[in-house]
């Protein structure tokens, strides 16, 4: 697809068959997709939680201004993030990098742990808000 038509063709999609059940290779396919998203540092520190239980989507519904889509749409995800990540193993993010970048990411690092301005909720929200949002895709 042309990244203009996908641009130009995406909405949020709001109206939901309540009936319809997407498979497991389906739900695989699409959280595989979406964790191919950015976060800084490559930190990947979002946690995807899949709610299937009806009466929690329910309660979630009730807490989320009543939107029919929490309790209607086949999948629903709750977007969390572990604010702890950075300490397990960072060395990790530039495992791969070159050199430059690696010496660069670690002596930056610090900014992503929380200290000073930087609240660790920031660049986690951040890294949450750029996956794809459950109530949008491609027309
Ligand atoms: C930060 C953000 C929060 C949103 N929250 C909701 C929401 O809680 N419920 C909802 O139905 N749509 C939500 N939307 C979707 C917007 O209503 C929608 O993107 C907007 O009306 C434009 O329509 P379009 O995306 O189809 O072009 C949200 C969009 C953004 C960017």
């Amino acid at each position: 697809m042309d990244v203009f038509d996908a641009i130009y063709a995406r909405r949020a999609v709001k109206h939901f068959d309540p009936h319809h059940e997407m498979t497991q290779a389906e739900v695989d396919r699409l959280l595989e997709a979406a964790i191919q998203a950015p976060t800084s540092f490559n930190i990947q520190h979002w946690r995807f939680v899949v709610v299937r239980d009806p009466e929690l989507r329910r309660q979630i519904r009730a807490n989320g201004n009543d939107q029919a889509q929490m309790t209607d749409a086949s999948l629903l995800v709750l977007m969390t993030a572990d604010v702890q990540a950075w300490r397990k193993q960072p060395e990790r993010y530039w495992a791969n990098a070159p050199k430059e970048v690696a010496d660069e990411d670690r002596a930056v690092l610090p900014a992503a742990r929380g200290v000073r301005s930087v609240p660790r909720r920031d660049p986690a929200a951040a890294a949450c808000a750029f996956t794809p949002p459950s109530t949008t895709a491609p027309s």
